[in-house]
C-alpha cells in the first residue's frame, strides 16, 4: 500500500498517521519530522531547512525531494509507506509519481485527503504540544495529556513548536493555499483522491479514514 496524506497544516495528519500506517502495516515519513530532527541534530539540511520553517515557506523541492528518497530506499518502505507533508506542491509530486515509475514501475494507491475548516485548524494549531522525547501529538483543550505539560505515553516534556506561532501559521495556511491546494485536483483527475470530513474527536476520524481506505483502493 502506498499512501499520501494531503491537508491543511493542523489537518491531523501527524495524529492520524501513524495509526493508518499501522492499519497497513507500513511506515509513517513525515517530512516535518524528518526535518525537525535534522535541526535537533543540527545537520547541515537542518541549519538550510530551519531557515525557511521558521518562516512558514516551503523547503526548496530538490532539497526535499532529496531527503524523500532517501528515506524511501530504506528496506522498511519497500513494500509500502505512508507519505505526511509530501509531496506539497505540483512539482513534488510529479518527481514522487515518475521516480515511483523508475523505481519499479509501482505507483500510488490513494490520496488521502483530510477536510477541516479553516478556524479549525487554526484552533487545533494554537493549541498543539508535542512531545519533545517521543513525538507524540497533544493538544491541550482536545487532546490532553492527564498531568499538563507531561507526556502521558513517555513521560517527556511537551513543547510548542517554533513555527505555531501566529504570524508563522498564517503564512503556512496561506503557502498551503497556493501551493498545496492544489495537490487535491492533481490526484482527483487521476482517479485516486479520498477526501474525508476530518472533524470530530481523532478516534472518529481514525476510523473514517481506514474504512474509506479500505473500501476505495
Ligand atoms: P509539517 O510538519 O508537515 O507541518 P504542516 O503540514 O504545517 O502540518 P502540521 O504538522 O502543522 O499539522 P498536522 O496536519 O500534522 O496536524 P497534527 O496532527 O499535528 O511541516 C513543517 C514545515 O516543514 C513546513 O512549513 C515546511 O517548511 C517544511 N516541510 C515539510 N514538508 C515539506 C515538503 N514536502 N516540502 C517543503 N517543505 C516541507 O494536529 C494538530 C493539532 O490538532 C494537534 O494538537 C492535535 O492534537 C489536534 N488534533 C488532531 N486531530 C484532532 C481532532 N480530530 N480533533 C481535535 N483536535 C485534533
Ligand atoms: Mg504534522
Ligand atoms: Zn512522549
Amino acid at each position: 500500500m502506498r499512501l499520501v496524506l494531503l491537508g491543511p497544516p493542523g489537518a491531523g495528519k501527524g495524529t492520524q498517521a501513524t495509526a493508518i500506517a499501522e492499519a497497513f502495516t507500513i511506515p509513517a515519513i513525515s517530512t516535518g519530522d524528518l526535518f525537525r530532527k535534522n535541526v535537533g541534530e543540527q545537520t547541515e539540511l537542518g541549519k538550510l531547512a530551519k531557515q525557511y520553517m521558521d518562516k512558514g515557506d516551503l523547503v526548496p523541492d530538490e532539497v526535499t525531494l532529496g531527503m524523500v528518497w532517501d528515506r524511501l530506499s530504506g528496506a522498511d518502505a519497500r513494500e509500502g509507506f505512508l507519505l505526511d507533508g509530501f509531496p506539497r506542491t505540483v512539482p513534488q509530486a510529479e518527481q514522487l509519481e515518475s521516480g515511483l515509475n523508475e523505481r519499479g514501475g509501482l505507483g500510488l494507491n490513494a490520496a488521502l485527503n483530510l477536510d477541516v475548516p479553516n478556524d479549525e485548524v487554526i484552533r487545533r494549531l494554537s493549541g498543539r504540544r508535542t512531545c519533545s522525547k517521543c513525538g507524540h501529538i497533544w493538544h491541550v483543550e482536545f487532546d490532553p495529556p492527564r498531568a499538563a505539560g507531561v507526556c502521558d505515553v513517555c513521560g517527556g516534556e511537551l513543547v510548542q513548536r517554533d513555527d505555531d506561532k501566529p504570524d508563522t501559521v498564517l503564512r503556512r495556511l496561506e503557502v498551503y493555499r497556493q501551493s498545496t491546494q492544489p495537490l487535491i485536483g492533481f490526484y482527483g483527475k487521476r482517479g485516486f483522491l479520498i477526501e474525508i470530513d476530518a472533524t470530530g474527536p481523532p478516534r472518529e476520524v481514525r476510523e473514517r479514514a481506514i474504512e474509506a481506505l479500505r473500501a476505495g483502493v
